[in-house]
């Protein structure tokens, strides 16, 4: 939601589509778009979903948060859509001296293309979460002091 806000994306009736269903990501994400503070409408879509590419290119803003590397393709993207990634998979890469590389639930190079937005993995939605876990621990601690 943060980086929705501070990019400027204006959520008022937008076609949301939230991929996955976790307790940690998917419903939470989902029930912060369709609050009354946004006042997206919000479809989850999850690993029975029929269609699902075609259930993503309703959305006006696609958030995929599944776990499957590369799963969302550019046909699967309304031109103009936002895209925000939350999925980190670790796929094999013999040319890293780790033996792997990060990467998200989206098909980035395919993808960026048709967005007007769109997070990296890594570097999107990750240090967003990290920077956002900080403030709720400072403000929590204000509460307390
Ligand atoms: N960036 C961050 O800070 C951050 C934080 C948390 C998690 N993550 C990442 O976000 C991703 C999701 O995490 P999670 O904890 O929500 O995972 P999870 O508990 O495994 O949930 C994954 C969801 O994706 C759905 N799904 C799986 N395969 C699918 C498919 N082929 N088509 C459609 N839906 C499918 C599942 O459907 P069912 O319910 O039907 O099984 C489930 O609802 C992971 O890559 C995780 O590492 C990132």
């Amino acid at each position: 939601m943060k980086l929705l806000e501070i990019s400027g994306i204006d959520t008022n009736g937008a076609e949301a589509v939230v991929i996955g269903r976790s307790m940690i990501v998917g419903k939470p994400m989902a029930m912060l778009l369709v609050a009354k503070k946004s006042n997206a409408t919000v479809t989850i879509a999850h690993s029975r979903s029929k269609d699902l590419p075609a259930i993503c290119r309703r959305a006006d803003i696609l958030i995929a948060a599944v776990g499957r590397p590369e799963m969302v393709k550019a046909d699967w993207v309304k031109p103009g859509a936002v895209v925000i990634d939350v999925g980190i998979n670790r796929v094999p890469d013999p040319s890293k001296k780790s033996g792997h590389r990060l990467t998200g639930d989206v098909d980035y190079p395919e993808v960026a293309p048709r967005c007007a937005a769109i997070t990296p993995v890594p570097g999107g939605v990750g240090p967003m979460t990290i920077a956002m876990l900080m403030k709720n621990t400072l403000q929590a601690a204000r509460q307390l002091g």
